[in-house]
């Protein structure tokens, strides 16, 4: 077996800017080739500058650096990708099945492939929202997940590309933060309510969502990555769930710490996005297959994320 060698694309993004440190700390500096269509970044493993849609770049820099396996985490999100439908589609399509004949071709160990509660739609049951429902979404970027789900599917069972993959829920960081997603507002709202202890939403007062605190997201992403071959039974992707709230007991839970904190409420062309997607979801399945279980609710995420911020700014 070679050295495990990991390529990360959209290495810049909320998740991929974490998710790199934290294989680089396990698998080492050499080891880890963090990647995005940024021509530099700040990283503390190799940078190098990737369009996903290149597929010749892509194959130049698996053969470059040996790769074995790829965190494929390039993509236009939900509201970003509502501005452009075709060029998301293309970016986030294309840049998988570069992704996907890389890996058969370089017959390589490994592919994690984010899709999200985005491929859930108004078809869908909004609460325990299952692991086989009708896949019907409303955005072009669901669309495309549900597409890409069903590619990765087809990998495995026709080339045995052991592609494995997670349905995000909105995940929340501190540290980084997202871009062009619904569910950005609850990463927003912690950073207003501590600069300007008021926070506008663009997404309604009782629209509730699935959610998840980083660590989390991180550790779910590894533990599915290390699980054994066999036991990593769904192959288009699972649902993972943490917690739910919508944003009246998100600030409800913030003003425990800023008493003087006020929400008001604006929603925009987002909140017909968020009330297609899941309240919760049944995720049964990863729980079984591969033993997952989340370690922060909504009171133990905001203390640490209020904490954290808090911290960083008086410093
Ligand atoms: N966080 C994503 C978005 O809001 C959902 O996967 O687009």
């Amino acid at each position: 077996m070679p050295d495990t060698k990991i390529l990360v694309t959209g290495a810049c993004g909320q998740i991929g800017t974490l998710l790199s440190t934290t294989l680089q700390e396990r698998y080492g500096f050499d080891n880890v080739i963090a990647s995005d269509i940024r021509s530099s970044a700040t990283f503390s493993c190799i940078y190098e500058q990737l369009d996903v849609t290149d597929a010749n770049k892509l194959f130049y820099l698996i053969s470059k650096y040996q790769i074995t396996q790829i965190y494929h985490l390039a993509a236009i999100l939900s509201a970003k990708g509502e501005a452009n439908p075709i060029f998301t589609w293309n970016i986030n399509m294309n840049g998988l099945l570069n992704v996907l004949e890389a890996a058969k071709n370089y017959k390589l160990e490994k592919v994690f492939y984010p899709s999200t509660i985005a491929v859930f739609g108004n078809q869908t049951p909004r609460v325990g929202t299952p692991q086989w429902p009708n896949l019907t979404p409303e955005t072009v970027y669901g669309i495309s997940k549900v597409a890409g789900e069903n590619w990765c599917n087809y990998y495995f069972q026709k080339f045995d590309v052991d592609v494995r993959s997670l349905r995000y829920p909105g995940i929340i960081s501190w540290d980084t933060l997202p871009g062009g997603g619904t569910t950005d507002y609850a990463v927003e709202i912690f950073h207003e309510a501590i600069k300007r202890q008021s926070y506008t939403s663009y997404i309604a007062e009782h629209t509730a969502l699935p959610m998840m605190y980083m660590p989390d997201a991180i550790r779910a992403t590894l533990e599915l990555m290390d699980t054994a071959k066999e036991n990593v039974k769904v192959r288009t992707s699972y649902n993972v769930g943490a917690m739910t709230f919508n944003p009246a007991e998100l600030s409800e839970e913030i003003k425990k710490h800023i008493p003087d904190f006020v929400i008001e409420y604006e929603p925009d062309f987002r909140q017909e996005i968020a009330a297609s997607w899941p309240e919760s979801i049944n995720d049964t399945d990863a729980r079984t297959d591969w033993g997952w279980k989340e370690s922060y609710g909504l009171a133990d995420m905001c203390q640490d994320i209020i904490h954290n911020l808090t911290q960083n700014n008086n410093q």
